[in-house]
């Protein structure tokens, strides 16, 4: 497969290329600094430069199999960078796949996008832009799977996860986070499917299979 890695260079987005091109597959990643791109390189991938708050990146992407959303603002930015990266970018490369024939499109959303009401103050912002994404994806015609991790760590990863509609919250590492979004992309079974994730005791790929389209 040939597969976009959106935030190619972001902690789960290299993960995820290293772990594509290991597996065979073509892995592109999206960066908007150029000097990321020996990184993307090393790791097996090739680097498409486009800062997706202020380009079109139609021309950057040509064909493909597929899209996976593993941008973000951060936790440093402010309400404002919310909507043009978490919301903006991720529906600018939903429109994008549409118009390039790109069928597939995977969306690292997040726990908690279901009950923004009650969540801290600081984090609405970033809830109603990952919320806001998801809802375009769905109504976006593409096979999609949206994916709410808890919270994210940088230990390794066990390969055993929780995978449900709805969990209590719980954290992954981001290396399960990578392989699950990987697995996905061989599932028919998880088209038209969304699901928490956090660490569990199933492997990921008996975990995946057992997705239910919603
Ligand atoms: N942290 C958590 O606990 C948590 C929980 C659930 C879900 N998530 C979500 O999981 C996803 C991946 O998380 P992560 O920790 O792997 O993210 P990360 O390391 O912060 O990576 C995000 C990437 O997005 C890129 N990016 C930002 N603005 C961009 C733009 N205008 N154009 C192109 N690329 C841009 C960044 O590039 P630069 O290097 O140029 O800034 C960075 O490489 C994010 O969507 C995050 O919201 C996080």
């Amino acid at each position: 497969m040939d597969i976009i890695v959106a935030g190619g260079h972001g902690k789960i987005g290299i993960r995820l290329l290293r772990l594509l091109a290991s597996q065979g597959h073509r892995a592109r990643g999206i960066i908007r600094k150029p000097e990321q791109a020996a990184d993307l390189e090393a790791a097996g991938a090739e680097a498409i430069v486009c800062d997706l708050e202020h380009e079109d990146p139609r021309p950057h992407l040509g064909r493909a199999d597929a899209i996976v959303f593993a941008a973000g603002a951060g936790p440093g930015s402010g309400p404002e960078r919310k909507r043009t990266v978490d919301y903006g970018a991720a529906v600018k490369l939903i429109e994008a796949a549409g118009e390039l024939g790109i069928p597939r499109y995977l969306m690292i959303s997040s726990m908690g996008t279901d009950d923004i009401e009650h969540a801290d103050e600081r984090m609405r912002p970033y809830l109603q832009a990952k919320a806001d994404a998801d809802a375009e994806l769905r109504a976006s015609g593409l096979d999609w799977t949206i994916v709410h991790p808890g919270s994210l760590t940088d230990d390794p990863g066990t390969g055993r996860v929780a995978i449900a509609p709805k969990l209590e919250w719980g954290e992954v590492p981001r290396d399960d986070v990578a392989a699950v979004l990987a697995e996905c992309l061989q599932a028919p079974n998880a088209v038209r499917a969304e699901f928490d994730l956090v660490s569990g005791e199933t492997p990921i790929p008996e975990a995946v299979r057992a997705v239910a389209p919603g």
